[in-house]
């Protein structure tokens, strides 16, 4: 199977009520441990390279690394995403270089600006078969010193995101209920505004809803990264249950980074704090990947409910 769209997998998931994960991808053992996760579990997933991801693994590479995927697993279903675009050019970039699916995202832009930006990248996109999630409202972090009346204009306005699809044409919508990217989300208790996603839900039944910053920052890896010489101290995620509730109730994609940067550095410092030794990359990236996919089938299979939904 080419690489796809997300269209067919995000209707699917919202008639059936699971979530597609969308792993942010920067080198071979990442891609590889993803689709050996997603094939093994027969389970759509995505694939998404930020800007500075792109910058660092290259265009070509990327695309390569996919198509090499798909050769390995031809029933895979897997589309190609562009995270954070931060501007049309960027889009543009991608939609002609091969990707599937790109984000606009002009969060940080006034609402009228953000749906001129966004409409500019529909229509680009559009026209080459190729879709577009938007982002409404900000995401903000522990680090972020705003206050709680701060924190609530943040999040996304349901009835600002009813326009906002309406006006722009965009395939799917990252909303701000309180996640935040990065591996210090909260500072007490993690808390989700589920109240905002269901009158957002419920005024654009049909858009596919997008979490960003969804890592869990599994607390196994923040141990082992610290454990193995690692300086990690007070990290906090969205716990499994969230996403799991997440899942079942509109959300068809949840974006993890975090974690699995986590997981790769944790098996790197392993090796190296085990055997000072070492210095063949294959000793430290076989380990990396291996715990990769493993990251990434836990979060399809006991979270996400992506199982046997290819
Ligand atoms: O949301 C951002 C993603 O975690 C990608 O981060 O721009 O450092 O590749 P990056
Ligand atoms: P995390 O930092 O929680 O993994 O979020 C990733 C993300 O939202 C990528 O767009
Ligand atoms: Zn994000």
């Amino acid at each position: 199977m080419p690489l796809v769209t997300t269209k067919n997998m995000f209707e699917k998931s919202m008639k059936e009520h699971f979530a597609i994960g969308a792993f942010n991808v920067n080198n071979m053992e990442i891609i590889q441990g993803i689709a050996d996760a997603a094939a093994e579990e027969n389970s759509p997933v995505i694939m998404q390279a930020s800007s500075s991801a792109i910058k660092y693994a290259r265009m070509a590479y990327l695309r390569k690394m996919l198509e090499a995927a798909l050769e390995e697993h031809p029933n895979l279903q897997v589309a190609l995403h562009l995270d954070h675009g931060p501007d049309f050019e960027t889009c543009k970039m991608c939609v002609d270089g091969g990707f599937t699916s790109v984000m606009i995202d002009g969060s940080k832009y006034s609402f009228e600006e953000n749906i001129a930006l966004t409409k500019q990248v529909v229509d680009y996109a559009h026209a080459k078969g190729v879709v577009v999630e938007a982002e409404l409202g900000k995401l903000a972090g522990v680090e972020d010193e705003v206050n709680v009346e701060a924190k609530d204009a943040m999040y996304t306005d349901p009835a600002q995101a009813e326009e906002f699809v309406k006006r722009t044409g965009c395939d799917s919508l990252a909303i701000a209920i309180g996640t935040s990217h990065g591996a210090y989300k909260f500072k007490g208790e993690a808390r989700l505004r589920f109240d905002i996603l269901k009158e957002i839900k419920a005024r654009i039944p049909n858009t596919p809803i997008v979490l960003h910053g969804a890592s869990t920052v599994i607390p196994e890896l923040v141990e082992m990264c610290n454990k193995y010489g690692g300086n990690i101290p007070g990290a906090k995620g969205v716990p499994d249950e969230m996403l799991h509730e997440a899942s079942l109730s509109g959300v068809s994609k949840i974006n993890v980074d975090t974690d699995l940067r986590l997981a790769m550095t944790a098996e790197i410092r392993k090796v190296f704090a085990e055997d000072p030794s070492a210095f063949d990359p294959r000793k430290y990236l076989t380990p990396a990947r291996e715990q990769i996919k493993k990251t990434v089938q836990h979060k399809i299979r006991d979270v996400f409910g992506s199982s046997n939904k290819a």
